[in-house]
This record gives C-alpha cells, sequence and structure tokens, in this order.
C-alpha cells in the first residue's frame, strides 16, 4: 500500500503532510510532519499541484485559504475538531458588538468562516507573540480556546477576553492525572500543551505545542524521561527523533478521536479518486487570508 502511495503522489504531482497526532503508519508515508504553523507555512510553499492533508479539517481550509489554486484533499471528510465547533461567525460578530475596541485573535483551530470575521490569527505555538503584539490599550477577544487565551493572557499580562470553549481531549486532562504519572516516573519532566486546564499547566516543566515540543526534547540530554501532557500520537516521532530518551503518555486517554480517523486505506483512495476535496468560498477565503497574513507577519517580525 505505501509503494502504491509514493507511485500515485508523483503521478499526481502530490505532497502529503500530516499533523503531529496523526497514526504512525501515516506520519511515516508524509512528506513532511509538523504541527499547525509548520504544515500552514509548507502548504504555502509547496510546489506541488496537489495537497493530501492529514490532519483534521479546518488544517486543510487553512492550506486552501493559502493556495486556492492547488486541490487540497482532506482524506476524511468527518474528521474535524470538536474546538473549532465550539465557535461560529455569527457568534464572534456579536461578541465584537460588545466589545468595540477589542482586537479579535482566532486560533487556527476555528472554522474559514470563523477567522474571516477575525483580525488575526495564531497558533499554540505563537499565540503568546501575536497577543502581546496586539496594540497596547485593546483587550484581545481570544477565539476559540480558553485555556490556550487564558495562558496568553498570563505571559502577557494583556486583557484577554476568553471564549469558553475547549478541546476535549486536552481539557480531561486533570492535575491528579499528572501527579499520578509523576509518582510512577518521579525522575520524568512534564511537558504539557497550553490547551490543557492551568492547574496541569502549572505542574509542567515546559508549556509548548507540538513542534515547541519536540524542540523541547531535541535539548534535553540522553537518558532524560519526559511527561507528555498532549494527543499521544505526538510521541511517535519524540522517540523516533530521540531513541536515547524514555517518554510517557501523561494519560492513557490522552487521544484525539478524530486526529485518529485517517488510515492508510484513506490516504491512497484520496489519491486515487482526487476526493474530497477542500474548497472555501472565494469572499470568506479572501478574508481569513488576511487574517493569516497578518499572523505570519507578526512571527516574521518578531524573529
Ligand atoms: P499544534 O499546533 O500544537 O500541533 O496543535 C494542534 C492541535 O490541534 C492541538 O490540539
Ligand atoms: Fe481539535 Fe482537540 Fe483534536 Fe486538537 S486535539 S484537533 S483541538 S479536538
Amino acid at each position: 500500500m505505501v509503494r502504491r502511495i509514493v507511485e500515485l503522489k508523483r503521478d499526481r504531482n502530490a505532497v502529503i503532510l500530516a499533523h503531529n497526532y496523526q497514526r504512525p503508519e501515516v506520519q511515516d508515508v508524509a512528506d513532511f510532519t509538523g504541527d499547525s504553523l509548520e504544515l500552514s507555512r509548507l502548504a504555502a510553499s509547496a510546489k506541488q499541484d496537489v495537497i493530501v492533508f492529514c490532519g483534521v479539517r479546518f488544517m486543510a481550509e487553512t492550506a486552501a485559504i493559502l493556495c486556492p489554486e492547488k486541490r487540497v484533499l482532506l482524506p476524511v471528510l468527518e474528521a474535524g475538531c470538536a474546538l473549532a465547533d465550539t465557535a461560529t461567525a455569527m457568534q464572534v460578530w456579536r461578541m465584537r458588538q460588545l466589545h468595540p475596541l477589542a482586537v479579535v485573535v482566532a486560533y487556527v483551530n476555528t472554522s474559514a468562516a470563523v477567522k474571516a470575521e477575525s483580525d488575526l490569527c495564531c497558533t499554540s505555538g505563537n499565540a503568546v507573540e501575536v497577543v502581546r503584539s496586539v496594540e497596547p490599550g485593546h483587550p484581545v477577544i481570544f477565539v476559540s480556546d480558553r485555556n490556550l487565551g487564558q495562558y496568553a493572557a498570563r505571559m502577557t499580562g494583556r486583557h484577554v477576553i476568553l471564549w469558553e470553549g475547549s478541546c476535549p481531549t486536552h481539557a480531561a486532562v486533570s492535575a491528579a492525572d499528572i501527579r499520578r504519572a509523576k509518582s510512577k516516573h518521579p525522575e520524568a519532566q512534564v511537558i504539557a500543551h497550553p490547551e490543557c486546564r492551568p492547574e496541569v499547566l502549572d505542574l509542567a516543566d515546559h508549556v509548548a505545542g507540538t513542534a515547541g515540543m519536540l524542540a523541547y526534547a531535541a535539548e534535553q540530554p540522553p537518558g532524560t524521561a519526559v511527561l507528555v501532557a498532549t494527543d499521544l500520537g505526538v510521541i511517535h516521532r519524540l522517540r523516533k527523533e530521540n531513541p536515547d530518551k524514555a517518554f510517557f503518555p501523561a494519560t492513557d486517554y490522552l487521544v484525539c478521536p478524530t486526529m485518529k480517523l485517517t488510515t492508510l486505506e484513506d490516504v491512497l483512495r484520496s489519491l486515487e479518486t482526487m476526493e474530497p476535496g477542500i474548497t472555501v468560498e472565494e469572499a470568506v477565503r479572501v478574508n481569513a487570508r488576511r487574517a493569516l497574513d497578518r499572523m505570519m507577519a507578526v512571527r516574521e517580525t518578531s524573529g
């Protein structure tokens, strides 16, 4: 099956992008594996005509916003994001009417329509820099993840109006889970995704999105043990890239169900049929693109 995927990828002039939470075999067949920000950038600079996005819908939509001339395939159309589903464009518009001076920052885990209604986007990797970039004196409406918004507020000291949304996978982790895992691996460091609850982040040695976790792990000395508080799909790459270190999931139920829907069979079928394709209506796309471009500009100016 892998051979057939590789052949078809060449015939279709396609690139396969996989999020760090994908199944190990899907990560291994991909040309690039990364976090939301890295994959957006790779999609934007891809030379190929076709992008096969192994992730969830908002990620494929982001690729379609950035590259309208390419065919973007999401192998499993039902692969959504429960966090992105907590916000609609109409709710964001209403919130803006309540806070006319506020700047709306949309986490990339939102629909294209919500991004189009926002001033700028951010990812878990740059949320703090993006919130800091907002002109002082303007509150920030942070859509969609409450925990990430609260973390960015804490790190910047800025006034952030929080959205009542959270990721069911990350929000399910408790401080007691971390303490229990620490009692089994007392020597281990804890790395946690900022979508986790504040009391979990308080127990972490390092808080970062998945790309930041991989970078942090790479810097640790051989023999380091690490407890990972995010979807356990990222442990595949952590182990592969750091064979001299030990990685353990903080809990066994840290699994995003929709990130695991995509199988090798789905990737193959998608390349065979060139379906399902993801497109974004042009008026929405142009406004969503503006918010994404502003995010990219923040990143470039702050290095
Ligand atoms: P990253 O951008 O950190 O990979 O996270 C994406 C995500 O969906 C977290 O739940
Ligand atoms: Fe969405 Fe949570 Fe899955 Fe990330 S882990 S894709 S935030 S449901």
